[in-house]
């Protein structure tokens, strides 16, 4: 098995839009049988929230969704991680200048994009913070989260060739099918 395919989700608390992402994103790649191959953590660009549980929101949210939070405790971004990561996906354009002004020699710009340059219905290309918002901008991060997470399992799986391994293993669904 080859190294995983490292991924960090960044926002600016790492208390609702990333730590939704990466559970979010993580459950389609499980879906897929995929597990293996990818590692996938979040941050955030602040310090405010670190070791914090995600916001009640949230984690609500989510549960309504069937996915679990509980475990989630907030981290920040350090620069080391641009070189760790082989993609961040930033929540939107200001959490994008404050990581890419961490890459101080502008060695890993490559790395780094806005996670909604994936959504099919990219808006402004951000997703909103819901934190001073009320319930149904939690809603609304849920879904862009959803179908954006769709189309970059896709993605990857074309850029890494995943499909051919897809074809061989079949999925986990498949999996417990045949079984
Ligand atoms: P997040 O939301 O970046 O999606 O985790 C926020 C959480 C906390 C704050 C801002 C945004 N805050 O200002 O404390």
């Amino acid at each position: 098995m080859p190294d995983p395919i490292r991924i960090q989700f960044v926002c600016l608390g790492n208390i609702c839009r990333s730590p939704l992402a990466k559970v979010v994103f993580r459950d389609k790649v499980n879906d897929a049988g995929l597990e293996d191959h990818f590692d996938i953590v979040s941050s955030g660009t602040g310090n405010w929230h670190v070791d914090e549980k995600a916001d009640d929101r949230m984690r609500k949210t989510a549960q309504r969704k069937g996915l679990s939070l509980e475990d989630h405790r907030a981290s920040q971004f350090q620069a080391e991680d641009l070189e760790t990561y082989d993609h961040i996906f930033v929540m939107d354009k200001s959490n994008l200048n404050d990581v890419l002004h961490l890459d101080e020699d502008d060695e890993y710009g490559g790395k780094v994009r806005l996670f909604r340059e994936f959504d099919p219905e990219p808006d402004d290309y951000q997703v909103p913070d819901p934190y001073h918002g009320g319930r149904e901008g939690f809603q609304n991060v849920y879904e862009i989260v959803d179908r954006t997470a769709d189309m970059l399992l896709h993605r990857l799986v074309d850029e890494y060739d995943l499909a051919e391994y897809l074809e061989e293993h079949g999925s986990v669904e498949e999996q417990e099918h045949e079984s």
